[in-house]
Parts: structure tokens; sequence; C-alpha cells
């Protein structure tokens, strides 16, 4: 098993990518720690671990609110004792809008959830790894952080924002035995998000929305999406001792789509 007992927390690991990372990570012998908001989908997830013979604990928050990061942060704590691994994952896209009609607070929030949430849990759990001279963060970014879309600006500078705080984390942590690096997903069809957006991105182009995805899906090399289960096992690489020597990296896991 790659993270036999090791301890691991994962936001937004009711659905999605962040289920599959938690399942993933359950199935390699991590004790895995969940948080989103909807309580009804995390402790499916926690049933689903415990069932197949794994352990988890969850509780909800807000990802948004400084006092739900503490929160989460403690919680990990006292249910095992430890954070091993990070991983930053939970968040929404925000508004399809242009810039010049992208509403302030939407904006803040969206930073909020992915790039300040994910900063401050960082803050949280490095103390401890660097105590223990052990540890793994790993970042869930995007394509949308290197390539150039439309309609999802502060999306996209709070996915390129993680990439800059994973390379600076990268360089303070490396000689105390942590690791930080990212991974940049394409898109992964299968999700609410992914869904949401493409709808959304359809609706406002005025062509039906299995069209619209054909026609991104055709521009990446492999011609198709990737799925959750291929993100996480990205990010159970990223976190195991096979990546022993991999750190302030963003990796995409993007099927081809973008180049650097
Ligand atoms: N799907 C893609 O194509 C794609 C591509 C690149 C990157 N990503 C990134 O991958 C990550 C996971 O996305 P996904 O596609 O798996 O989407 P998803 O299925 O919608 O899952 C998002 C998860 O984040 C949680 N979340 C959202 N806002 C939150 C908040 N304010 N506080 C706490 N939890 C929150 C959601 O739970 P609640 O709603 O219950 O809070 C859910 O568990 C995101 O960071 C996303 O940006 C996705």
């Amino acid at each position: 098993m790659l993270l036999k007992d090791r301890i691991a927390l994962i936001t937004g690991s009711g659905r999605g990518i962040g289920r599959a990372i938690a399942q993933l990570f359950a199935t390699e012998g991590a004790a895995v720690f969940l948080t989103a908001r909807t309580e009804k989908e995390l402790s499916a997830t926690a049933e689903e671990i415990t069932e197949g013979g794994g352990r988890a604990a969850f509780v909800t928050g807000d990802l948004a609110k400084e006092a739900d990061c503490r929160a989460v942060f403690e919680k990990a704590i006292a249910s095992f004792g430890r954070v091993d691994i990070l991983v930053n994952n939970g968040g929404h896209y925000g508004p399809v809008v242009p810039v010049e009609e992208y509403p302030m607070e939407e904006f803040d929030r969206v930073l909020a959830v992915h790039l300040r949430a994910a900063f401050l849990l960082s803050k949280l759990v490095l103390p401890g790894m660097y105590e223990r001279r052990r540890g793994v963060i790993v970042n869930i970014s995007s394509i949308s952080a290197k390539a150039a879309y439309s309609w999802g600006s502060a999306y996209a500078a709070a996915k390129a924002g993680l990439l800059g705080l994973t390379r600076y984390n990268a360089a303070e942590a490396a000689r105390k035995g942590v690791r930080v690096n990212a991974i940049c997903p394409g898109p992964v069809t299968e999700t609410e998000m992914s869904k949401d957006l493409g709808a959304e991105l359809a609706r406002k182009l005025n062509i039906d929305k299995d069209e619209q995805l054909a026609g991104f899906l055709e521009s990446i090399l492999q011609g198709r999406g990737q799925t959750a289960k291929e993100i996480a096992e990205a990010a159970l690489f990223l976190c195991s001792e096979k990546a022993s020597a991999i750190t302030g990296q963003a990796i995409n896991v993007d099927g081809g789509a973008v180049f650097y």
C-alpha cells in the first residue's frame, strides 16, 4: 500500500475529484478526513470508505470562511491526531462572465475558496509536518491557470495563484521534509462543476451542450476528457514515496491540452 498509516485531509471530498482522491487514498492505506459544505455527500463518501474497510471521518465547512477552515483542521487533528497529507481540492467555478461584468463579491469568494483556504490550511498543517519532518501538500489547480480561455477570470487567477503558492511553499519546505506540488487537470467531464460549466457555456454560446463539449475535447491531443480517477491516480503518485524527488511542480493531467 502506497499510503499505509498516513493521515490525509482532503477538501471538497463529498463528490467529484475530491471523492475519487479520498476513495483511492483509503484503499492505499490512508485514513482520510473529508470536508465540504454538503453533509449528505460527505457522510455517503465516508460510509462507502468505512464499509470498504477504510478509515474516514468528516466535518462540514465553507472554505470561504476562515473560522471554518480552522475548525476543519482542528477536527481532523481531533479525529486522527495529525495531518501527513493535505489535498487542497475544494472549489467552484464562479460566474461565467467577462471581466467587466464580474461582480467583486464573487471575485472575492472564488479567491477565498480556492486560494485563501489553501494558504490557510497549508499554514495550519505545516508546523506539525515540520516537527515530524514529513508531509506532502497537493494543490488542485487547473489548465485554466496556464491557458487563455474566456469567462472565468477569477477562477483562472485563483488557480494561477495556487501555482505561485505551490512553488514558494515548496522552496520553504523542501529541506524540512515536506513536498508541495500542484496538479492541473483538464476537463473532468463527469463532475458537477464541469457539467454546470459546460451547460452555461453552451447556453451563452447558443449551441447544444454536447456540441460545445465535443468541440473542446477535439482540441485536446487525446480527444477526450479526463476521469476523476485519473486525477486521483496522479495525486496518489505525488503523495507517495514514489514521488520523493518531486517538489514545486505543477503536473498537467489533461490528455495533452496545454504544454508547459
Ligand atoms: N472538473 C473539472 O473539469 C476540473 C478541471 C480542473 C480543475 N478542477 C478542480 O478540481 C476541484 C474539484 O472539482 P470537481 O470537478 O470535482 O467539482 P465538484 O464535483 O463540483 O466538487 C467540488 C467539491 O468542492 C466542494 N466545495 C465547493 N465549494 C466549497 C466551499 N465554499 N467550501 C467547501 N467545499 C466546497 C464541493 O462540495 P459542497 O458544494 O458540498 O461544498 C465538492 O465536494 C476544484 O478545485 C476544481 O476547480 C476541476
